[in-house]
């Protein structure tokens, strides 16, 4: 895993994580149970946020009492406009860490640039291969399929202006088996996701940590 550089954190207490949504939210409850279960520690998640007022994800937010917001395009002139609702909401919360978990919009540039570096997304294809704009859902899988794929995966990669190109910060792997369809294929990927995405927050943190101690050590001016 590569080492992303290290996220400015402006206030004291645990790692905070802002969640953007658009659908069922496996994955973002994943991570909310690492969370609880503290197989993540020193780390909440701050607001989740989805594009959908009926997300499934959303509505299991406000089940684990977790601040939710919801930003429509309807009611936002331009996709400038509501991607600059939605990084002053993040801002607001003090989100340290931004986590797209089946967010099915493009990030624009008023939140890549309040959270360079620092917005993780995960894709259900070993990247780059199935990968960019219009590669989602049960596409991917079909087109592992119909090229006889022997294998395919997750992969948890940096958020930059290009769909799926950021660098990829980790991956897990699955086989392709002879009787599968998309939808199997999607099961079976979307298990290890859930394991894949809180260790790669994990592993985002302790960087975190580790590069903070190195500052502190060499210059205690700053501690
Ligand atoms: C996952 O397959 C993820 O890889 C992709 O969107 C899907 C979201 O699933 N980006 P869920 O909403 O987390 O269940």
């Amino acid at each position: 895993m590569i080492s992303p550089v290290n996220p400015p954190i402006k206030h004291a207490g645990p790692f905070r994580l802002g969640v953007l949504l658009s659908g069922r939210g496996s994955n973002f409850l994943a991570i909310q149970e690492a969370i609880e279960s503290g197989q993540l520690p020193n780390t909440l998640i701050s607001v989740v946020i989805s594009n959908h007022t009926e997300a499934l994800g959303l509505q299991t937010a406000k089940e684990k009492q977790l601040p939710t917001a919801v930003f429509e395009k309807a009611d936002y002139a331009s996709r400038t406009a509501l991607d600059e609702g939605i990084a002053d909401c993040l801002k607001a919360h003090q989100v340290d860490l931004v986590v797209l978990a089946g967010y099915d919009r493009i990030i624009s540039a008023p939140i890549l640039a309040a959270f360079e570096q620092r917005i993780l997304n995960i894709h259900p294809s070993l990247l780059p291969a199935y990968g960019g704009k219009g590669m989602v859902g049960l596409k991917v899988h079909q087109a592992v399929l119909v090229n006889g794929e022997r294998e395919s995966g997750c992969s948890v990669h940096l958020v930059t202006a290009q769909v799926d190109e950021g660098p990829i910060l980790g991956q897990s792997r699955v086989p392709v088996l002879a009787d599968d369809t998309p939808e199997s294929l999607a099961a079976r990927v979307l298990a290890q996701e859930h394991q894949l995405y809180p260790g790669v927050i994990r592993q985002y943190l302790q960087n975190h940590l580790n590069r903070k101690e190195n500052q502190e050590a060499h210059d205690p001016v700053l501690q």
